[in-house]
């Protein structure tokens, strides 16, 4: 009896152990799981909710949508056919589509415009700027936030001015660059519905360049894109993504993507050399600039072709061009006023034999969030065509 009771006592506890053993395991993939991806909780992260503004330039619904109808319309341009959305089109993602933008003087939107002066570097999308400067902690300053592909504005209110003064971007022949800003807002004070906007946003009818520039900024901020299956995922939906966009993103990390393009934004606001091949000798050699900010990856698979000279028409290739400038690869694909040495040390010891290119790709693509404020204005006060010239 004795015995037959430890018997069953022993057995009970052999099955004790089995089932211990059994729930350790499962814990143990689950962990194992969330371990692998430790390495990517500690450098990627979802958006924030909300947007900060700057302490002068407080957000209101009356700024934005004010914003929006000066972001459409071409009374901006000093020929009055191009608008901030010309090249910058809610349809093409807050982009153009095109390799290199085209200005003043341009006619069709994305892969149908033509004629007019081509500017030498591709348009970012505008999506999700407001965030610009943001880091892995969540911490940035709007005042501070880098502008344009090599950085050389702060802000959004400090860059809207910018398309306006540049003679092929806005601007034009015929209007020099020192009257250019009294010029527009003399348009602008001419039209009774923006005199009466103006009050509205701001409490009086004055329009000013500062005015200017904070309507316009007020309606970027309005522009984001913050809840892709990547943002899902990051805030505890472990269904959001696919087993191969998880793959994808802890091989974005482990392979060093992550190195430069970390944090909410996918970027560390950083300059780099890359050595993209300029292959018309149109971008970088008059400027001798190689150092380029890491951009946003958010949205990426809609805003292509990429690069600063919209040289790489698809992810693959963008993908490629790394393989080619990293660990042990030979010297390709690199722009021939460089050596490797040149190159960001980041960039040249990419380990991409441990990743996957395929599985990196459909992780980009898990950074897509098409839902973003598309609204076109049917009309805007100028009376002329919203958008510029673009049909
Ligand atoms: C002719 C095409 C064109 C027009 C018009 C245009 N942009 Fe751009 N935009 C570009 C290009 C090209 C760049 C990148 C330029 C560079 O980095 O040197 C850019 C960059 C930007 C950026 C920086 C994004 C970032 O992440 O660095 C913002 C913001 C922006 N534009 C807003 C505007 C606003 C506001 C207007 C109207 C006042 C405007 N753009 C008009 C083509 C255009
Ligand atoms: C040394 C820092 C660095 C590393 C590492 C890096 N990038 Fe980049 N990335 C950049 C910079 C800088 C650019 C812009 C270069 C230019 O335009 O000349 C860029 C551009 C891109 C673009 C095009 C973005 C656009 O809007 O045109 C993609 C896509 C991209 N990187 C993905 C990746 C992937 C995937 C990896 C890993 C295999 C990676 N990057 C590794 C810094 C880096």
């Amino acid at each position: 009896m004795n015995s037959s009771l430890s018997q069953k006592s022993f057995r009970h506890s052999l099955f004790m152990l089995f089932f211990l053993f059994g729930t350790i395991a499962c814990n143990d993939d689950r962990a194992g799981a969330d371990e692998d991806n430790q390495n990517v909780f500690a450098v990627l992260s979802a958006l924030p909710a909300n947007v900060i503004a700057p302490a002068t330039n407080i957000q209101s619904d009356e700024k934005r949508d004010l914003g929006r109808l000066l972001f459409f319309d071409p009374i901006l341009s000093g020929t009055k056919n191009v608008s901030c959305a010309t090249c910058h089109h809610p349809n093409l993602a807050f982009a153009d589509g095109i390799r290199l933008s085209i200005g003043v003087n341009g006619m069709g939107l994305g892969a149908e415009r033509r004629n007019g002066v081509r500017i030498n570097r591709n348009a970012p999308t505008i999506i999700n700027t407001a965030f610009n400067g943001i880091g892995q902690n969540a911490n940035y300053n709007p005042d501070q936030a880098p502008m344009f592909w090599d950085s050389r504005a702060q802000s959004l209110e400090e860059q809207a001015l910018l398309p306006m003064l540049n003679r092929e971007e806005m601007r034009g022949p015929n209007i020099p660059e020192d009257q250019i800003m009294d010029s527009l807002l003399m348009r602008l004070n001419n039209i009774a519905e923006y005199q009466d906007l103006f009050n509205q946003a701001f409490g009086t009818s004055e329009i000013n360049q500062s005015r200017l520039l904070a309507a316009l900024s007020a309606y970027e901020r309005s522009i984001i894109a913050n809840n892709s299956p990547f943002d899902q995922f990051m805030r505890g939906d472990e269904s959001a993504l696919s087993e191969q966009e998880q793959e994808g993103m802890r091989d974005f990390v482990e392979v060093g993507c992550a190195d430069c393009h970390g944090g909410p934004m996918l970027s560390d606001f950083e300059l780099h050399v890359l050595g993209v091949p300029d292959v018309n000798g149109l971008t970088d050699r008059g400027a001798g600039n190689f150092d380029f900010r890491t951009p946003s990856l958010r949205n990426i698979a809609l805003t292509g072709p990429y690069m600063h000279n919209g040289e790489m028409n698809s992810l693959r290739e963008v993908l490629e061009f790394y393989n080619d400038i990293s660990g042990n690869r030979a010297n390709n694909a690199i722009n021939d006023n460089l050596n490797r040495n040149d190159l960001a040390d980041e960039a040249r010891r990419l380990d991409l034999n441990g990743g996957d290119i395929d599985e990196i790709i459909a992780f980009l693509g898990s950074l897509t969030d098409q839902d973003f404020d598309r609204s076109i204005p049917s009309a805007v006060p100028s009376g002329l065509q919203v958008g510029g010239d673009i049909n």
